[in-house]
């Protein structure tokens, strides 16, 4: 297996909302071609994580780099997928319109979108099996369905890391598969990899890299290495699993 240089990484981060800390003395290395699953309890600071290393919030204290470069702003290469909860699906816009806006960061300026364009979004589509919703209103559609359309928006940027917040939550079996293959298809191919999850099951399964945050890092490593009953106790505050049937899944 070929090792990458990290292609994120947040260097003693800290970040304060208000008065309160969500996240101390932070530091990890994400690396392209790999997978890394965030994991911690409600609050515990993952998609502030996830935000920090997509340029949407900046450090209190320390730094985040892409490539080695400060990270001052959302980053072209860096693609992010919101919580589900974190979107106004409210908002009057159609599948297909939604896809297409994945494009956009990649332009310099504005233009209207080309055939290539709508071509490019109901292939998109049509990887997550949402191509026959292309013209349904985003609102219309189950929870479910409008993750796979987040997804296909995302695929529609040529990043090199890829950020997604929970996307295995509130999701059916068949699209959990096709996460998995679609992500497993974009590791291959060199780009990295970060996603939040509740689920150390998937994490095990699915992830090169687990990192265990709440407030802090609790642990950092490969799944096998890292969930351990101590590691799990401190992140949770508990023995909420089996350890026996993570080690038996992990990889
Ligand atoms: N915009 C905000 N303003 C103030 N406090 C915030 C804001 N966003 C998050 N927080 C606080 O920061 C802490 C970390 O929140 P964060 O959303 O990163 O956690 P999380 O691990 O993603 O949780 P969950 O599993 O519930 O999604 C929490 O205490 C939360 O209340
Ligand atoms: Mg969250």
């Amino acid at each position: 297996m070929t090792v990458h240089p990290p292609m994120l990484a947040c260097t003693d981060l800290t970040v304060h909302y208000d008065n309160r800390s969500a996240l101390r003395s932070v530091n990890v290395a994400i690396r392209g071609g790999e997978v890394t699953a965030l994991l911690g309890p409600n609050g515990a600071g993952k998609s502030t994580l996830l935000k920090v290393l997509s340029g949407m919030i900046s450090p209190s204290h320390g730094s985040a780099t892409f490539e080695g470069a400060p990270l001052t702003g959302p980053h072209a290469s860096i693609t992010y997928v919101p919580q589900r909860s974190d979107v106004d699906w409210k908002f009057p816009i159609s599948v297909l319109e939604c896809t297409l806006l994945g494009l956009i960061r990649s332009r310099s300026r504005w233009a209207p979108f080309s055939r290539s364009d709508k071509e490019a979004a109901m292939a998109a589509l049509h990887n997550v099996g949402m191509d026959h919703l292309a013209h349904a209103q985003i609102d219309a559609l189950s929870g479910g369905q409008q993750q796979r359309v987040f997804l296909a928006r995302a695929l529609m940027n040529q990043g090199k890391a890829l950020l997604l917040d929970e996307p295995f939550t509130g999701v059916d079996v068949p699209t959990q598969e096709m996460l998995v293959a679609i992500l497993g298809r974009l590791k291959d191919s060199g780009t990295a990899i970060v996603y939040a999850t509740h689920d150390l099951a998937q994490a095990a399964q699915t992830a090169d890299h687990a990192i265990l945050i709440n407030g802090e890092v609790i642990a950092d490593g490969p799944p096998s290495f890292v969930f351990t009953e101590d590691n799990l106790a401190k992140t949770f505050g508990g023995a909420i699993v089996s350890i026996e049937s993570l080690r038996a899944v992990a990889r």
